[in-house]
């Protein structure tokens, strides 16, 4: 049985605290395989850079999802993506302009694991500005070209706003990759499932993240926001005392493809004593 443990967005600095305060924990109780996460938010909330992508790569995570904002440091993420191509995988579904691989093998005990990354449509103008595919539509070549049967896993990462949109994409893939987590929202859905086609799947992983923020941001700027009607910059509370930890592990019998089961969780962690 292959083990892979996937973190929903890794918000900024107290983010990748958590992880790397929680994660050789779960090295050693779970033994996973293969430990992915989304980095969308990596760098101060926006964005990834080389470094603090390193950071993960050293605490024991070997393989990256993306999303709307990964290009948000421009130049920074570009670098990322030409320095780690064969770790980090774009979003298939906007313009080839944007730097990244549309699919990423990464190499377990029990055979390679095949990642991809897809954006949904819905609300999701606002967040990104060029041009997003059908994701039902692009990813069936990108299933043409990237044949789940060679590999002893599949997992794809829904970056998508709507819960309509994400069961629904479920269910379109339900038997022909072995999981689809959502990712986008920060919170996480109680719906861990394993599909009846054998595709482990769940609406929103949540994020890793400041606890008493506003999606891993400063909540009195939030509330500014929305109290006042007028945009101010966000901004990521770094010395937050506390931090909010949400992961899947999903375990996946690699001679089938098929996924026998799928656990979610969600904590709040002290990250001082
Ligand atoms: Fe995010
Ligand atoms: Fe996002």
């Amino acid at each position: 049985m292959l083990k892979i443990i996937f973190f929903g967005d890794i918000t900024g600095e107290p983010g990748r605290k958590v992880v790397k305060k929680i994660l050789p924990v779960l090295l050693d109780s779970e033994k996973p395989d293969l430990v992915l996460a989304n980095v969308e938010n990596l760098a101060h909330g926006k964005g990834v850079t080389v470094k603090t992508l390193e950071e993960l790569i050293r605490a024991g995570i070997s393989g990256f999802t993306s999303g709307n904002h990964i290009y948000s440091k421009k130049d920074l993420s570009d670098e990322t993506f030409n320095k780690y191509p064969d770790k980090i995988v774009k979003p298939a579904n906007i313009p080839d302009t944007y730097a990244g691989k549309l699919a990423v093998v990464l190499p377990t005990p029990k055979g390679d694991v095949l990642i991809g990354n897809f954006l949904g449509q819905v609300f999701m103008e606002k967040q990104f500005h060029d041009p997003i595919n059908s994701p039902f539509f692009e990813v069936e070549s990108w299933l043409i070209q990237n044949n789940p049967k060679n590999y002893a896993a599949t997992l794809i990462d829904f970056h998508a706003e709507a819960t309509s949109e994400k069961i629904a994409f479920g269910y379109f893939l339900d038997g022909r990759i072995s999981a689809l987590v959502g990712t986008h929202t920060h919170i996480p859905t109680a719906d861990a499932k394993v599909l009846s086609g054998g595709t482990a799947y769940i609406t929103d992983v949540g994020m890793c993240g400041a606890a008493g923020s506003v999606l891993g941001v400063k909540k009195e700027l939030s509330l500014q926001r929305f109290t006042t009607g007028s945009w101010v910059p966000f901004d990521i509370p770094e010395d937050a005392s506390e931090a909010e930890i949400s992961y899947v592990i999903i375990s996946i019998d690699e001679a089938t493809h098929k996924a026998t089961r799928i656990i979610s969780r969600h904590q709040v962690i002290k990250l001082h004593e």
